[in-house]
């Protein structure tokens, strides 16, 4: 089999966070992008329709030559990847991976957290799935977790407005209530790739003792580590150091605003699905 890039999905742009931590970590491999951004926001979606475009994009990064699919977004790791991977998987090619971002960061975040009580901001969906309770449970039994859905700071970030009053009112909104859920808080996980964006305000409203944990470096650090434990799927990982770069949206728009979140300058093609 020819070795493919590795594909790096998301409803939008936040999977471009975690896309330029891997590229830092591992920036002899080859990568393709993919923001379904003429259907997000996916956070609000139901399991069906967060499902039925998570596989649809899958399966187009598979048909480009991928052997290895990250799911770079919260959401449809927790209403998407798990159907996927055991049931669409074995019918469509066992040799290939689909992986998310849920399980990498819930098996780490407890290490941050000195009062064993960890504050979840996530997306309604992610919030609603109760991944990050089930999983970090599994990995830190004694960590207490709160979660808090921010709805309107995925709006925030897709449209330009993270230093306006508006995102002042949100970000302190959010921040105020799981703080007053549990003021035991000591380490808050930002659990949607979009959030990291917000981190200058985010800071703002936190006290300064508070971890502000984004997944970003997380990811990309278990991503080397598991390509380090299966050397069959590194080496059907491709390694010329090009990025491309896809959306379902508008590609001038792609291009203006994904240079934020990716730091350096993006040219973008149109998907059409
Ligand atoms: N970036 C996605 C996540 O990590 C969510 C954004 C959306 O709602 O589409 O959950």
């Amino acid at each position: 089999m020819k070795p493919g890039p590795i594909g790096v999905f998301d409803s939008g742009y936040g999977g471009l966070t975690v896309l330029k931590e891997m590229a830092a970590v591992l920036p002899q491999f080859d990568y393709l992008y993919l923001g379904d951004n003429a259907r997000a926001p996916y956070g609000t979606k139901t399991y069906d329709t967060v499902y039925e475009y998570t596989l649809q994009c899958v399966k187009w990064f598979f048909n480009q030559g991928c052997s290895l699919v990250i799911l770079a977004c919260n959401t449809a790791s927790a209403k998407a990847l798990r159907t996927i991977q055991q049931n669409d998987l074995p019918l469509i090619d066992k040799n290939k991976r689909v992986l998310g971002v849920i399980r990498p960061t819930s098996e780490i975040i407890g290490h941050y957290s000195r009062t064993k009580h960890v504050g979840v901001l996530g997306t309604t969906g992610t919030v609603q799935s109760g991944s990050y309770v089930i999983e970090i449970s599994k990995f830190f039994p004694d960590v207490k977790v709160t979660q808090q859905a921010c709805p309107e700071w995925v709006s925030l970030v897709e449209e330009n407005k993270y230093n306006t009053p508006e995102a002042d009112v949100y970000v302190k909104k959010h921040i105020d209530n799981i703080l007053s859920e549990d003021s035991s808080i000591d380490t808050l996980l930002l659990a949607c790739t979009h959030y990291p964006l917000l981190m200058d305000k985010i800071r703002q409203y936190t006290p300064e003792s508070t971890n502000i944990i984004s997944q970003g470096k997380i990811v990309a650090e278990s991503l080397k580590e598991y390509l380090e434990r299966h050397p069959l799927m590194d080496d059907a990982c491709s390694k010329t150091g090009q990025k491309n770069f896809f959306t379902t949206g508008n590609t001038k728009d792609f291009n203006s605003h994904a240079t934020i979140f990716f730091g350096s300058e993006i040219r973008s093609e149109k998907l059409v699905l």
